[in-house]
């Protein structure tokens, strides 16, 4: 019976000194979350080209008069830029990104005054801040320009009556 004390001593120590030696490959740290969300996250250029499709369905939303696509479309295209703040952290570019907020709010605002004229300049203002942050950036090569067919053709723009 005197050994049993001994016993669950010896089970401790084993076991203790057993975690410290599996620790290192078993212990999820910050650096390998880091790195494994930085394998699976998109990419800036991933997340343009989502931005890029909103861009082009908000304005055949827009000059359709379909209003709630239309707020649809600059509501995904706001949280695809918010995306990328969040997870390009490291990309000095993102920190642009504020700069894109008025003119978003700007196209927010003539969806909500449902007004054609205020939506097709407010809509210009913002694809002129795409690309001077292109310009900025030495991506002046990616020139966004105002759509001239739908960017899908299995998709309706219309309103539905
Ligand atoms: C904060 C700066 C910034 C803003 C604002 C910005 N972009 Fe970009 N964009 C970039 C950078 C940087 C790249 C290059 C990313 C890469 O490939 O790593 C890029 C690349 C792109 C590409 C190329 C992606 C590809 O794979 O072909 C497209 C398309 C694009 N942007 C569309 C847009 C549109 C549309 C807007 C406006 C609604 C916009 N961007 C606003 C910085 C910006």
């Amino acid at each position: 019976m005197k050994l049993f004390p001994l016993l669950i001593s010896l089970i401790l120590f084993t076991s203790c000194s057993n975690n410290k030696t599996a620790q290192p490959e078993t212990q999820i740290t910050a650096d390998s979350l880091h790195k494994i969300m930085a394998q699976y996250a998109p990419g800036l250029g991933e997340i343009m080209g989502g931005i890029q499709t909103h861009h082009a369905k908000l304005w055949y939303a827009g000059i359709n008069n379909n209003w709630k696509l239309a707020q649809y479309e600059i509501d995904e295209l706001k949280e695809r830029f918010v995306q990328a703040t969040q997870i390009e952290t490291e990309r000095p570019e993102v920190k642009m990104i504020p700069m894109m907020y008025s003119s978003i709010d700007s196209v927010a605002n003539a969806i909500h005054n449902k007004n054609m004229d205020q939506f097709k300049s407010a809509f210009h203002l913002l694809t002129a801040s795409c690309n001077s942050c292109h310009a900025a950036n030495n991506f002046e090569f990616n020139v966004i320009t105002i759509p001239t067919a739908p960017p899908v053709s299995n998709q309706d723009f219309k309103v539905k009556q």
